[in-house]
This record gives C-alpha cells, structure tokens and sequence, in this order.
C-alpha cells in the first residue's frame, strides 16, 4: 500500500480521531452556550473508529490522537485505547482532554497505552476559569492534572491555553509558574475563529507575538531549538525542565510542515482544520467496503490545501464548524 502524501509532497502521518462531539464544558471560544449534539445513531462506533484507525497505519500513520468533543465522556474509551496502540507501525498514541475525568480515568487510560497527555487549561482563577468554560470546576481538573502527573510522569504531560484578550491573558505568568513547578510543559495557542461562538474575534484575538513580550518581562526565557514535529514554537526558563509552546495560526504561518488530518465522530474526513473540504468516510465505513475507504482517503489527501484561511478581520467565521465538531 503506498504511503499517504498530499499534492504539495507534505507526508500524512498523524491522524487526530475525535470520538465525540459531546462535553462536560461549554467553552466559550469552542461551542455556543446552546449545542445540539449529534444523535448515536450517526456517530462511529468504537468498533468502526478501530478500523479507521488501523486502515491509516497501514497508510504510514504512525501518530494518532483522541480527541472530542472531550473524548473521556465517550463510554469505553479504554478499549478502544488499548486496541489502537497495539495497532502494529504505530509509534505514538496520545490524548488531549479537559482532565475533569482524568482522577477516575488516568490510571486506566495509562494502562490502556496511551503515550502523552494534552490538558486544557485557560487560567488558575476559578471565577475566570467558570467564565470561559461555562460549566468547568477548575478544582476537578487541578486533580485530574495531578492525577495525570501520577499516572504518566510530568514529562508526558501538557497544558493547552487559548488566551482570551482581557478575559485570561493576564494570567499567563501564573500558568507559566503553575507548569514550571509541576515540571510539565505548556502551549499556548492563538485563539481561532471556528464557529458561531459571540466572540469578535478582532477584539478577543490575543497574539503569541504580543504574549511572548508579556513573558519576557517576568521569565528569562531562550528560544529552544528542539521541534516536536507540531505546529509549536518552543522556549525554555533556564534550570527549568518546562517548555513552553507557543501555537500561532494566525500570526505565522506552519501550513509548510502540516502532517496531520483529522476524523470527526460522524466519520468526516477533514485534511485542513481551517477549510471547509471533506471527504464522508461514513458509508464506507458502515459497508465495510474497505477498498473504497482507501480511495476516499486518497481522494482526502489530493485535497488538502497548501494552508489554512483563518481571516480575524471579519466579523463572521470563515469557518462554520465548531472545533467540538472537528477535533482539537
Ligand atoms: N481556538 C483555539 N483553540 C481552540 N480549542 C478549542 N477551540 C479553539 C479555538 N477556537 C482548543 C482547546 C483545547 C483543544 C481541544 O483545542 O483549548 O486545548
Ligand atoms: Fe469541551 Fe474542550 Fe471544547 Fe472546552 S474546548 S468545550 S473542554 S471540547
């Protein structure tokens, strides 16, 4: 079988596979207040996400991520964990989760082969975390970040940011501070207009460029020359194990490198986060017709496009989609 390319010589080898569009939270820049969640009857089973997980490793995808949605409201998450990382050519299986299950989960979850762990946190101030997640108990998540440290050790795990221009931006510093101590790392990721979700995004945009400056005035911070192979742009605190990321859609450009496609739960398959092209990998999957899934897939990479078209200077999303519905 060959290998999985797109038509800009780009190698597809990481799969994000979002197992539900549902969550515990209502994050402001993530969902509407409202959502209408897909009925089960037309999303994947965990049986039918195996399969399309097995059929891109055999395409030479060697990274996948579960994803939501918050993918530890999906029942039987575990089993599905433990059989995709037996999966043979898969080098990597990791996770990115709000963490409000993670003290009941964590354990089962190491055990069922997941590698790494990315946790949501958008600021330490309980009120301001209630604020942005709607629904979210900043408590719950403090145990499930240290019951994550405990079950995968610190260097496995990463805390996620989205920074909120005058709602969470001023609480970089003891994020920063938070992850330092606990020897975890951090990102922080410019926030990206998907969905109808109230914000303007011209006013509620914080840049990675003006946060860096911000950093720069309480870290001694150097630039870092290792590259995990993502979108991130690292730098270190020095004597501190901790890197912390900086995610830039907007304000640069890492189409160049992009590895990545994503699935949706209803079993979309989306080569760009920020278009609107997709190829149905549902009837496929539901005829078991796998041959067709093979061409679907290759007709999927033809189609992903040489970069993204986040626009912040209009008031409405280019992109309709909720990121609850495409995958984090
Ligand atoms: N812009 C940037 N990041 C987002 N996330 C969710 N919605 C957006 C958005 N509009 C992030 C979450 C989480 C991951 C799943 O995606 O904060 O870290
Ligand atoms: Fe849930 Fe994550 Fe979306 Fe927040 S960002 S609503 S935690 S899926």
């Amino acid at each position: 079988m060959d290998k999985l390319q797109d038509t800009f010589g780009r190698k597809i080898n990481y799969l994000r596979l979002s197992v539900t569009d549902r969550c515990d939270f209502r994050c402001t820049y993530c969902m509407s207040e409202k959502m209408q969640f897909l009925p089960r009857s037309e999303i994947l089973s965990l049986e039918e996400s195996l399969r399309i997980a097995k059929t891109f490793v055999g395409l030479g995808v060697n990274k996948i991520r579960l994803t939501g949605g918050e993918p530890l409201v999906r029942k039987d998450l575990p089993w599905l964990a433990s059989r995709i990382s037996e999966l043979n050519g898969l080098r990597e299986l990791t996770l990115t989760t709000n963490g409000s299950q993670l003290p009941q989960l964590a354990k089962p979850l190491a055990q069922a082969g997941i590698n790494r762990v990315n946790i949501s946190l958008d600021s330490l101030d309980p009120t301001t975390f209630r604020l942005i997640t709607r629904t979210g108990n900043l408590q719950g998540v403090l145990a499930g970040i240290d019951a994550a440290i405990d079950s995968w050790g610190s260097r496995r795990i990463k805390l996620n940011t989205v920074l909120i221009r005058d709602i969470n931006h001023d609480g970089s510093h003891e994020l920063i501070r938070f992850a330092l101590a606990r020897g975890v790392d951090i990102s922080f990721i410019e926030q990206m207009p998907l969905g109808e979700t109230g914000y303007h995004h011209a006013d509620s945009y914080y840049s990675n460029a003006e946060l860096l400056a911000l950093v720069k005035q309480q870290f001694e911070v150097v630039p870092s020359v290792e590259n995990t192979g993502g979108p991130a742009r690292y730098w270190r605190v020095s004597g501190y194990e901790t890197r912390i990321g900086f995610i830039s859609p907007h304000s640069k450009n890492f189409c160049a490198d992009c590895n990545r496609m994503r699935v949706t739960v209803r079993g979309e398959l989306f080569p760009c986060l920020g278009n609107d092209g997709m190829v149905d990998l549902l009837p496929a999957i539901r005829t078991g017709d796998e041959r067709r899934l093979l061409e679907l897939i290759a007709r999927a990479a033809t189609l992903k496009p040489q970069a993204h078209i986040f626009d912040i200077s209009q008031s409405e999303p280019r992109i309709m989609r909720f990121m609850s519905r495409t995958g984090g």
